[in-house]
């Protein structure tokens, strides 16, 4: 039986420049997604999905994400005098609980591949979950418990993935499947043959890009070590799971819900809207907004 996944890497030292200027001194991952930062809905889905343990991979100028997740004194006493016991219950939700959380720091923007590999010591000899958070995704089951069930299922490396939108493949990893089912797929979950970062147009091994959770052994971390610079001259994680993939199962799994990419400006943008429109309590004001707009 495979070994159960409870932690998971969070790399969240890139520079955010698709987000510039709004992410020149508040980390892209704290950007507010309707009431509460990005990260607030990562770390809610990693609880959800059984993460006891979550490893932020961090940089130069990320301390409010250490900080959003600590005690506020003041404000929290504040809240309680002026008897904002709601506001002052959101606002405790997001504290992490006592050793969820470690922080280590990336020195400098290597590439993806590189702020996993630098998680290595805390993860140890156990699978492991990685959440890219710029991506977020709205699932009635959240999409990373979807892929730990599937690892339940199967064991070995998963990657999460979805339909690419139409023309868009060269912009994302796109990855190839076996051949279980006719045209290679047997429902959701699926043997990989490979993946390709950034095919060429009309090159595309399938339709279905890698869109930001994945379950990973640990040996993908001795294959990182020595990972030369790929696309972009920066250490890619496709490129070592790759390597991995020739010692190893991998499975994509199409996941149930639809991903908005806050990396983004209009991602972000839907991003809001979306997340405004599932939250029960404040939906029907949000349509009204933004049908007034319209
Ligand atoms: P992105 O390429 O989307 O992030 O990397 P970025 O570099 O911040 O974005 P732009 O292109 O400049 O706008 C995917 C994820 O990997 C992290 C990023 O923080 C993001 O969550 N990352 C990327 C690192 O932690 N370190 C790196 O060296 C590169």
């Amino acid at each position: 039986m495979s070994k159960r996944v409870r932690k998971a890497v969070l790399p969240v030292a890139g520079l955010g420049t698709r987000v510039l200027p709004g992410a020149k001194t508040t980390p892209k991952e704290m950007l507010n997604i309707f009431d509460r930062p990005i990260l607030s809905y990562i770390v809610e889905e990693g609880r959800a999905a059984g993460i006891e343990h979550f490893v932020f991979v961090t940089g130069r100028g990320k301390g409010a994400i250490e900080d959003y997740f600590d005690h506020h004194p003041e404000l929290e006493s504040q809240l309680q005098a002026k008897g904002k016991t709601e506001i002052l219950a959101d606002v405790l939700r997001d504290l992490a609980r006592p050793g969820e959380m470690s922080f280590v720091r990336q020195m400098a923007p290597l590439g993806l591949g590189h702020a996993v590999w630098c998680a290595r010591d805390i993860i140890g000899d156990e699978p492991f979950a990685v959440i890219l958070p710029d991506m977020l995704m709205a699932a009635d089951t959240p999409a990373l418990a979807q892929a730990v069930a599937a690892h339940g299922q199967v064991g070995g490396n998963i990657i999460v993935v979805e339909p690419v939108p139409e023309g868009q493949a060269h912009m994302y990893g796109i990855v190839a499947l076996g051949q279980k089912g006719g045209d290679g797929r047997d429902g959701r979950l699926n043997r990989m043959t490979g993946m390709v970062e950034k095919p060429a147009p009309g090159t595309a091994p399938s339709n279905l890009f890698i869109s930001g959770r994945y379950i990973l052994q640990p040996e993908i971390f001795a294959i990182l070590e020595t990972q030369p610079r790929g696309a972009g001259g920066e250490i890619q994680l496709t490129d070592a799971m790759a390597t991995l993939m020739g010692r190893q199962d991998f499975h994509a799994l199409e996941y149930e819900g639809t991903t908005y990419d806050c990396g983004d400006k209009i991602g972000l943008l839907r991003a809001n809207v979306a997340f405004a429109l599932r939250r029960p309590d404040v939906a029907e004001a949000a349509r009204a907004a933004i049908r007034a707009l319209l």
